[in-house]
């Protein structure tokens, strides 16, 4: 049996252990020997969870980069606006590396992180986990077979929850670009044009063109006798819909690695220690209406490719529910599907058939196969651990593994995508 891959976990939030824990299920694949992170509490968990001793713990990459090399790969899960500090010089520094999607905030550092690569030949994975999902795979593993023929249009949509938006997009860590330098397109939908990219294979874009803008929560939008804080001063505090004691008290497993970060140094953190929290400085106690969130709430994408085919994309924060659906229309047939089911429909064009077409249904819920081959419960994360092996190994890439590389694409028209949209629409050339 091959010796397990070795890596450093540099950045080590909920993202970094959920690929990390793929060592404590098969140790003959992965070995995690270290940590770089400046949070004490976050080294000690990590250093615990995987059993390796004080000296293999750092403050930063940075720190860790001007060490000799420790393992063959580090897991970067470190914040968006991070990754080009902090996988540089540990790239530099020789080694291989899964990186935390968006890879770069801006199409110059995307560049220069991708010349980087280059020049040091490194071996680079991008987290694109839905690739890895039943649905996801099982759709490129038709399209790839040529069932439905050239692909003429593809249509993608994503919709926000309420809740996911309210959480990540209107309080939260990806509410204002100014802070955290991604925008919500491109932190929350560089998967979906990755998607489709990823289906439309060598044929790369040529004009990308978008509108979106911020809807709901605005100051002018709040209600007039709304406070400033859900739990100190708001009158609405028990009916509103994005109230924090609806929304995080009386739901508090909702989000929670996000929402009580605070308290990961508490073992075991009480209602009180919550209410605390939210009437404090959280920025998860506030007002809705009343935040610093100046990212759009709903966008629309636009995509030309070069071969004249085109897609859109939808993205609609605020629905009642998330929600992600597909439809590929192609020269001999059409597939389309809604990933939250985990069913998806491929229609073949049959002219002597009545209804003139051959449909079938795949329940991917139901098609034991596909259970047993990615996991009962979706397991894209689990999926993408793995492969990253096989990766490193130089083993077989599976279907869905991107290396760096095959992300460009997708996050470029993110990158286009935005400055049409700062634009008015204009079209923007690839
Ligand atoms: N693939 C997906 O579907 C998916 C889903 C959610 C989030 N993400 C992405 O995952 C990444 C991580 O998100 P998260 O919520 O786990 O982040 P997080 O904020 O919980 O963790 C980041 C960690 O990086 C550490 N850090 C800061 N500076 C550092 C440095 N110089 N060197 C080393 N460590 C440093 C922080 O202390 C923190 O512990 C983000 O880029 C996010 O957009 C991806």
């Amino acid at each position: 049996m091959s010796n397990p891959v070795t890596a450093i976990i540099v950045g080590a939030g909920h993202r970094a252990f959920i690929y990390a824990d793929l060592a404590l299920r098969n140790p003959e694949m992965l070995k995690i020997v270290g940590v770089a992170d400046p949070d004490k509490i976050r080294q000690k968990k990590a250093k615990e969870r995987y059993g390796f001793s004080e000296e293999f713990c750092f403050d930063s990459a940075e720190e860790l980069a001007k060490q000799p090399k420790l393992a063959d790969a580090v897991i970067n899960g470190t914040m968006d606006e991070q990754h080009i500090a902090t996988s540089i010089p540990l790239l530099n520094a020789g080694y291989d590396m899964l990186l935390e999607k968006p890879f770069a905030v801006n199409e110059d550092e995307m560049n220069m992180l991708v010349d980087c690569v280059r020049k040091n030949n490194s071996k680079v994975m991008i987290c694109h986990v839905l690739r890895y999902t039943p649905f996801y795979y099982s759709i490129k593993e038709r399209v790839a077979s040529g069932e439905i023929g050239d692909i003429i249009n593809i249509q993608t949509t994503e919709n926000v929850s309420y809740h996911h938006l309210s959480t990540s997009y209107v309080r939260g860590k990806w509410a204002n670009s100014d802070r955290c330098h991604t925008t919500m397109l491109l932190a929350k939908c560089c998967h979906d044009l990755d998607i489709m990219m990823w289906l439309m294979g060598d044929v790369k874009p040529k004009t990308v063109s978008s509108f979106g803008s911020k809807f709901q929560f605005k100051k002018e939008n709040a209600p007039e006798n709304a406070g400033e804080k859900c739990l100190v001063d708001c009158p609405l505090v028990d009916t509103c819909n994005f109230s924090a004691k609806r929304l995080y008290l009386d739901q508090p497993d909702r989000w929670a690695f996000y929402i009580w970060d605070k308290l990961e140094g508490i073992e075991n953190p009480t209602d009180e220690d919550r209410i605390n929290l939210l009437k404090g400085d959280s920025p998860y106690g506030k007002c809705i209406y009343k935040c610093d969130n100046n990212v759009v709430d709903h966008q629309s994408v636009i995509v030309e490719f070069e071969n004249g085919a085109t897609g859109t994309h939808n993205m609609v924060g605020g629905s009642a529910s998330s929600l992600r659906r597909i439809h590929i229309v192609g020269t001999k047939g059409e597939i389309y599907g809604n990933f939250e089911e985990g069913v998806f429909y491929v229609k073949k064009i049959h002219p002597t058939k009545t209804g003139e077409c051959d449909t079938q249904r795949i329940d991917l819920n139901t098609t034991g196969d596909m259970v047993g081959a990615f996991g009962s419960h979706g397991g894209g994360d689990e999926r993408l651990a793995e492969d990253f092996v096989s990766f490193m190994r130089n083993e077989k890439p599976s279907l869905a593994c991107t290396s760096i590389f095959d992300s460009v694409a997708g996050h470029k028209t993110v990158y286009l995508a935005d400055k049409s949209r700062e634009q008015g629409g204009i079209p923007q050339k690839y």
